[in-house]
């Protein structure tokens, strides 16, 4: 036995965890998945993953980690080698339990698999909800919710930097920030009391431009910028983007959230575009909606705006009293970019939670 404690059987749990949408963008990092600026995320209700893990006694403890994984009830023989990967190399400091048992585990999405949309996110909160809640049930502790979800997120960070803030409710920031006392690099904070009323509603559909597999991930995205000639002076403006977004999201400022969401959004595809090699992410169909999201908000004087990630699918952003006029908007002008008129219509939502 690896942990001095009694090895038990038929445990088992499931989570069901969010994705995320950054608005201020963490791109590049250092160390062992530490953000070289700090970012804010609003969290997602509809876009999410289901984990289940059942962990069953070893005969042999002292073996490597044993991972049997199915996405959609089938078997997934390379994502369960990526999560042996993961699981080993966190074991020995954050779960000694690991090496005591097979694990099970069973995962699927809310969102179709082809749907471009990144499900890292996602995926890896709800399995590091799943670890926590089993060594809590391994040396019988509650889910005592501060240093359950701080836990959860420093797990979900070293599977995947944007992962971190996805186990908080409506908003969330990751990385040191000189404005925020308790923010740090390892983990991320919720901050959905500092929320104005019109932001904790807001709707966030997601128009997907394209579903194709994109051609630099975001791995390879975050490392390119630190050949970046315009990296230093990024990481300083996505600070200072943070200071002035925290104070509009508190304030209910529509105009400075979005005119700082875009310009976040824009910069992240710039910084694509001059990183050597360069490349683009956007397709033609991500600069038409673009385009056509501001004449929209021109016209009517109706406050929604646009945001991407690491791909070309477009996050529509707008307050929830505009629902009617946006819906009828997107429906006419913008579905017909969508791949197979495809859109999930998401909203900000209340973070993980265990599945009973
Ligand atoms: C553009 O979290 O996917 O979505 O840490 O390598 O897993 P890894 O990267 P990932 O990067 C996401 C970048 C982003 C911006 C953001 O979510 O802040």
């Amino acid at each position: 036995m690896s942990s001095s404690i009694e090895i038990k059987n038929n445990l088992k749990t499931g989570w069901e965890s969010p994705s995320n949408i950054a608005l201020v963008k963490y791109w590049g990092k250092h160390g062992r998945q530490l953000p070289n600026n700090a970012s804010i995320s609003f969290t997602l209700s509809q876009a999410a993953t289901r984990t289940f893990v059942s962990l069953e006694k070893k005969t042999n403890p002292e073996e490597a980690i044993e991972v049997v994984f199915s996405f959609d009830g089938k078997p997934n023989n390379s994502f369960a080698a990526k999560i042996v990967k993961f699981l080993t190399s966190i074991a020995d400091e954050y779960f000694p339990y690991l090496k005591d048992y097979k694990l099970n585990i069973e995962s699927s999405n809310s969102f179709p698999h082809s749907s471009g949309i990144a499900s890292s996110a996602s995926s890896m909160s709800a399995l590091a909800c799943c670890l926590c809640d089993l060594e809590n049930q391994i040396i019988g502790k509650t889910n005592d919710d501060k240093t359950f979800f701080k836990k959860a997120s420093i797990i979900s960070r070293l599977g995947s930097g944007s992962a971190a803030r996805s186990v908080f409710a409506q908003a969330a920031v990751w990385g040191k920030h000189t404005d925020l006392s308790e923010s740090s690099d390892e983990y991320a904070i919720g901050v959905d009391t500092s929320l104005h009323p019109v932001f904790k509603t807001m709707q966030n559909d997601i128009l997907i431009i394209s579903a194709d597999e994109k051609s630099v991930s975001s791995t390879a995205g975050h490392a390119l910028m630190e050949g970046n000639p315009y990296a230093p002076v990024r990481y300083e403006q996505a600070n200072h983007s943070l200071s002035k977004l925290l104070i509009a999201l508190k304030e209910g400022d529509l105009e400075t959230f979005g005119k700082i969401t875009e310009d976040e959004a824009l910069t992240l595809h710039a910084l694509m575009m001059c990183s050597d090699p360069s490349y683009i992410l956007m397709e033609e169909g991500s600069l038409a909606v673009i385009k056509k999201i501001k004449k929209f908000r021109e016209k009517y004087n109706i406050p929604v705006y646009f945001t991407l990630d690491a791909g070309p699918n477009i996050h529509v952003l707008y307050p929830e009293k505009y629902d009617k006029e946006v819906s009828q908007f997107i429906i006419a002008e913008l579905k017909p970019y969508c791949h197979q008129g495809r859109i999930i219509r998401d909203k900000v939502g209340n973070g993980p939670s265990k599945i009973s």
